[in-house]
């Protein structure tokens, strides 16, 4: 992905650095995170089908936080728990057990607004019969207090730090491409003002020719109103791009998170490292992914032990027990018994048998 103004402020091949959102040092702050996400579960119940009447576990114990102005990238394969976690942090998906945090206060009602989700595909976040300038003020439409002219005028001055036009908010959604309905639905979370953003694969739906300028948008919105962000995504260059730090999910777990490039380019758990090895690159060409060689276990019944045993190239004597997340090095924790207890040295650096079906469904 090609990023634009926003993005040249970076140091190449670096995450950005527009902000100083993360220093590193847990010593010196003070003040509680933004956000802070405490042994988060969340189990669907189902009542039908084959498996009526059993809990899908789709998120088990994930703890993470995110500083004013931080992004947090969160990757994982398809069905990881990825979108759950997103949304139990909104509150639009009941939560098992755990607290989510804002500023050290559990999230009620009140707060929530502080909090806002920008979704993968707007057309279906956007009422094709409401014109844009009801749209993007549809939270403060529901707060109450504004009259129709506040409300259009409040509109247009969203519209417009999202790069539309003011004219656009007379306008309906099918009038818009994609990129565009992105931008409404970016103005429309910024209406209530928010402190933290989730992106949940908020470009995945784009057209690459459009995909930088969303993203350079967000980035500059960030800057501009030290918005903290979740960000969910497969795309692993926007990952490097944007995020501060990476946690990556398996199984409704997080088993290992740091700063971005310590991850990303030098990954510490197994799973990390079959899972960034599925990922197309210029110097790993599509044909050299290994096809299939297992799957993600069922979330009905959680496996014992480390949840990655079934297919982790290094298991060993000490994996059948529980996993926890511990310091790896610098500011890295990982889930993974070996990597701590023997620095790294015994894992090998690739997978030895394949493990996802294509690249595509590699992360999702
Ligand atoms: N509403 C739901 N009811 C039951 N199971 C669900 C529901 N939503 C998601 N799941 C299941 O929860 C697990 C995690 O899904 P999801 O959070 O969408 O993962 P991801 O976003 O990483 O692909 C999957 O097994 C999925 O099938
Ligand atoms: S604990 Fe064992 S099975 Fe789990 S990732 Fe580490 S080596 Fe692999
Ligand atoms: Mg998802």
């Amino acid at each position: 992905m090609r990023l634009g103004a926003a993005a040249g402020r970076h140091r190449a091949g670096s995450p950005r650095r527009l902000l100083a959102p993360y220093r590193g040092d847990a010593s010196r702050v003070t003040e509680p995170p933004l956000l802070s996400v405490e042994d988060l579960e969340v189990r669907y119940r189902v009542t039908s089908g084959w498996f009526g009447g059993a809990d899908v576990h789709a998120v088990n114990g994930v703890s993470f936080s995110v500083a004013e102005g931080e992004t947090i990238g969160i990757v994982g394969e398809s069905g990881c728990g990825k979108t759950t976690l997103g949304q139990a942090i909104l509150g639009l998906t009941d939560i098992s057990a755990g607290a989510i945090k804002l500023r050290g206060t559990e999230r009620d009602r009140a707060r929530r607004t502080q909090l806002q989700i920008i979704f993968q595909d707007p057309q279906s976040s956007l009422d094709p019969r409401l014109p844009v300038w009801r749209l993007i003020t549809e939270p403060l439409h529901i707060r109450g207090g504004y009259t129709r002219k506040q409300l259009i005028e409040r509109a247009t001055e969203l519209a417009v730090s999202v790069g539309l036009r003011p004219e656009h908010v007379d306008r309906y959604p099918h009038e818009f491409s994609g990129g565009q309905r992105q931008r409404i639905a970016i103005a429309r979370a910024l209406a209530v003002e928010p402190a933290l953003l989730v992106l949940d694969e908020p470009t995945s739906a784009l057209d690459v020719s459009v995909q930088a300028q969303i993203v350079n948008l967000l980035l500059s919105l960030q800057a501009e109103r030290r918005l903290s962000y979740v960000l969910i995504s497969h795309d692993v260059s926007l990952v490097r791009h944007v995020a501060d730090r990476v946690a990556v999910m398996y199984l409704g777990q997080i088993v290992e998170e740091g700063p971005t490039l310590d991850v990303l380019d030098a990954p510490r758990h197994p799973y990390t490292r079959t899972l960034l090895e599925a990922v197309p690159s210029f110097d790993r060409p599509l044909n050299s992914i290994a096809p299939r060689a297992g799957e993600l276990p069922s979330n009905r019944t959680l496996p014992t032990g480390c949840f990655f045993r079934e297919r982790c190239p290094s298991v060993t004597t000490g994996c059948e027990l529980p996993q926890v997340l511990v310091p790896a090095d610098g500011l890295r924790t990982v889930r993974c018994h070996l990597v701590t207890r023997t620095g790294d040295t015994t894992l090998p650096r690739s997978a030895p048998g394949p493990v996802f079906s294509s690249p595509n469904d590699a992360i999702a």
